[in-house]
C-alpha cells in the first residue's frame, strides 16, 4: 500500500510470460509496417513541413529507414524562443497542479503504449527489448516522480517563525530553456530533461540527439497529446552544431537541460558563462556527462553475484551506457581465479538483432560509432592483452564484447570513456590502490565494489568518489526516487536526475516576509 499522492515505480514488462513476448512480437510488426513517416518540426503548435528531411536508420539494419525528421534552421530556433518567451507568462501562472496533471497523463499514455513505444526504441537506437522496456518504465516515472514533486515545492516553505512576521521561501520559474538529449536513452533521458523544466513552469525547446529524433517526434505527440499548450514547448530537432549551438548562446535563453559527452558539455558549460548583449538572466546549465566507471573485486567477493553483475554492467546495451562499467580492478589474491571464470563467462551473451527477444548485445549506435570503437580495440591491443574477443554480426553497426587484461591505469583504454562494449581489467594489490584507481580518472560516474567485508564496504563509502556507489550489485540501472542519478568532475555539474531536489535546478527560490 502506498500513500495518496505518493511517487509509486513502473513496472517493467514480464518477458519470461509467452503472452507478453508475443504481444511485443505483434507490436513490432507494426510498428515496422508504419516506418518510413516524415516528422515535421513543432513551433509553437505549428508544423512546419518545408525544411530538408534526415533520414534514421535501424542501426542492426541500416538499410531499414525508420523515418524522416525535419531538420531545424537557426531562424526556427530563433522562432522557438519567440514563441517561447510571448507563452512564458501565462504558462508560469498556470496552476502547478494542472501542469503536473498533464506530466500524469503523459506517464499514463506512455503506459498505455508501452509496447508500441518499445518496439520504436528497438528498432531506432537498436535497445535488446529489457533495455527498450527499462527505457519506457523510466520515461514514465520521470513523469509521475516531477509531478509528485511539483506540487510539494507548491506549499510556500515557513523559513522562521517570528511574532509578527510571515517569513515564507517559495519558488519561481527560470524562464526559457533549451534540453538537448543523447541517443542512448532516447525517450527517458529526453523526456527527464523536458517534463522536469515544464512542470516547474518553463518554456522548452526540445532538441533530441540526430541519431534518435522519430522517438523525439513521438514524444512531442504525447506531450502535445497530454495537454501540453502551444508555444510552451517546441520541437526543434536539428544539428548540435548549428541549431544547438545557437540555442545555448541565445540571450533569451535561461537555462540549457542537457545530457551527453564531455566533450559537448564542456563547451556548453562555457558558452553559457559568457553573457551575451541583451541578456537579462545568468544562465543555468544541467550537465551530465560521460563516465569511467569501475568495480572493484575484493579477495573476499562473492563470484557467483560479481561475475553475473560485472557482465551485464559492462556489456548490457553493448555497453552504451554512461553508467556502463568500463574498468575492472580485482585484487591480487583472486585476480587469477576471476579472471578464468569472468573470461570464459563473457561469450555468454547472444549478440545479433536486438528485435529477437533473447538479444542482449545488439548494434551500437551508428557506424561513427563502431568505427570509433574498433579503432579503440586496435590500440588497446597494443597496449594490453586481448583476453577475450566475440563474434559479431557482418551487417549493421555491430562491436564484439572485448575483454582486456593487463590493463595500466596510464593505458587510454583505462582513461577515455569507450562507450562500447570493452572492458580493461587492471590489476590492484590492495584496496588502498584499487581505490586510488579508481579515483584516478577524470570521471566520477558510477562505481562498485563487492565484498564480503563490512570494513571493506564502509570504507568504499567514504573513498570510492563517485556520484552513484553501488555495493555487491551492478552498477547500471538507476531507478527514479531510489538511485538519484548523477556524478561530478568531467561526469557532470552534481545534479541528480530523479532525486529530491532536481526540479530546484529550473527555478528561482524567493523569500516573501509579510508584516501581520
Ligand atoms: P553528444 O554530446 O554527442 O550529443 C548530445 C546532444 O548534444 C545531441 O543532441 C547533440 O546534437 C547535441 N550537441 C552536439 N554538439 C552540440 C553543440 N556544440 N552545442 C549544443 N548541442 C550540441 O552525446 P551522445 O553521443 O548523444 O551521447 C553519449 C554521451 O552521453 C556519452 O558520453 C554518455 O556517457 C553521455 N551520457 C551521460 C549520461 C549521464 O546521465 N551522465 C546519460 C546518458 C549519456
Ligand atoms: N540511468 C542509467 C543507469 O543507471 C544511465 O544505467
Amino acid at each position: 500500500p502506498h500513500a495518496a499522492g505518493a511517487f509509486v515505480n513502473a513496472a517493467n514488462t514480464d518477458y519470461t510470460q509467452a503472452a507478453n513476448r508475443d504481444k511485443q512480437r505483434a507490436a513490432l510488426t507494426a510498428c515496422t509496417a508504419q516506418l518510413g513517416k516524415k516528422w515535421p518540426l513543432i513551433i509553437n503548435g505549428k508544423k512546419i513541413t518545408d525544411r530538408a528531411y534526415i533520414p534514421s536508420v535501424n542501426p542492426a539494419k541500416p538499410s531499414q529507414i525508420i523515418g524522416s525528421w525535419a531538420r531545424a534552421t537557426v531562424a526556427d530556433a530563433e522562432s522557438a524562443v519567440a514563441a517561447s518567451v510571448a507563452a512564458f507568462p501565462k504558462w508560469r501562472s498556470t496552476p502547478i497542479d494542472d501542469r503536473a496533471r498533464i506530466l500524469e497523463r503523459a506517464a499514463d499514455l506512455m503506459e498505455s503504449r508501452r509496447l508500441e513505444l518499445n518496439s520504436l526504441l528497438i528498432l531506432e537506437a537498436g535497445k535488446p527489448w529489457i533495455e527498450a522496456d527499462g527505457d519506457i518504465s523510466e520515461a514514465i516515472d520521470f513523469c509521475r516522480f516531477y509531478a509528485v514533486e511539483m506540487r510539494k515545492l507548491a506549499k510556500p516553505v515557513v523559513t522562521q517563525s517570528v511574532p509578527g512576521e510571515r517569513c515564507v521561501q517559495t519558488w519561481t520559474p527560470r524562464g526559457v530553456g533549451v534540453a538537448i538529449a543523447p541517443w542512448n536513452f532516447p525517450l527517458a533521458i529526453l523526456t527527464g530533461l523536458v517534463v522536469a523544466p515544464l512542470v516547474a513552469g518553463n518554456c522548452v525547446i526540445m532538441k533530441p540527439a540526430e541519431q534518435t529524433s522519430v522517438i523525439g517526434a513521438v514524444l512531442m505527440d504525447l506531450l502535445v497529446e497530454s495537454g501540453v499548450p502551444a508555444g510552451v514547448l517546441h520541437f526543434v530537432p536539428g544539428f548540435g552544431e548549428d541549431v544547438g549551438a545557437h540555442l545555448v548562446g541565445h540571450p533569451q535563453v535561461d537555462f540549457v537541460a542537457f545530457t551527453g559527452s564531455r566533450a559537448v558539455g564542456c563547451k556548453i558549460w562555457e558558452t553559457a558563462g559568457k553573457t551575451q548583449p541583451g541578456q537579462q538572466t545568468l544562465k543555468k546549465v544541467v550537465c551530465e556527462m560521460g563516465g569511467k566507471n569501475a568495480l572493484v573485486i575484493d579477495n573476499d567477493a562473492d563470484l557467483d553475484e560479481a561475475i553475473p553483475a560485472a557482465l551485464y554492467s559492462a556489456f548490457g546495451f553493448s555497453g552504451q551506457k554512461c553508467s556502463a562499467l568500463s574498468r575492472l580492478i580485482v585484487l591480487d589474491e583472486v585476480y587469477d581465479h576471476f579472471i578464468e571464470r569472468f573470461v570464459s563467462a563473457c561469450g555468454s551473451y547472444p549478440i545479433g538483432d536486438p528485435a529477437q527477444p533473447g538479444t542482449i548485445l545488439g548494434p551500437v549506435i551508428d557506424a561513427d560509432a563502431q568505427k570509433k570503437i574498433l579503432g579503440i580495440i586496435e590500440q588497446g591491443k597494443k597496449e594490453a592483452k586481448l583476453a577475450f574477443q566475440g563474434t559479431a554480426p557482418a551487417e549493421g553497426y555491430f562491436v564484439p564484447a572485448t575483454v582486456f587484461v593487463n590493463v595500466k591505469p596510464e593505458h587510454s583504454i583505462a582513461r577515455e570513456e569507450i562507450f562500447g562494449p570493452v572492458v580493461a581489467v587492471l590489476r590492484a594489490k590492495n584496496l588502498d590502490e584499487a581505490f586510488a584507481l579508481v579515483n584516478g580518472t577524470d570521471y566520477a560516474l558510477t562505481g562498485g565494489l563487492f565484498s564480503r567485508s563490512p570494513k571493506a564496504l564502509e570504507r568504499a563509502q567514504n573513498e570510492m568518489l563517485v556520484g552513484n556507489l553501488y555495493l555487491n550489485r551492478a552498477c547500471t540501472g538507476a531507478i527514479v526516487e531510489r538511485h538519484p542519478f548523477g556524478g561530478f568532475k568531467m561526469s557532470g555539474g552534481g545534479t541528480k536526475a530523479g532525486g529530491k531536489g532536481y526540479l530546484e535546478n529550473f527555478l528561482f527560490p524567493r523569500s516573501v516576509a509579510e508584516n501581520v
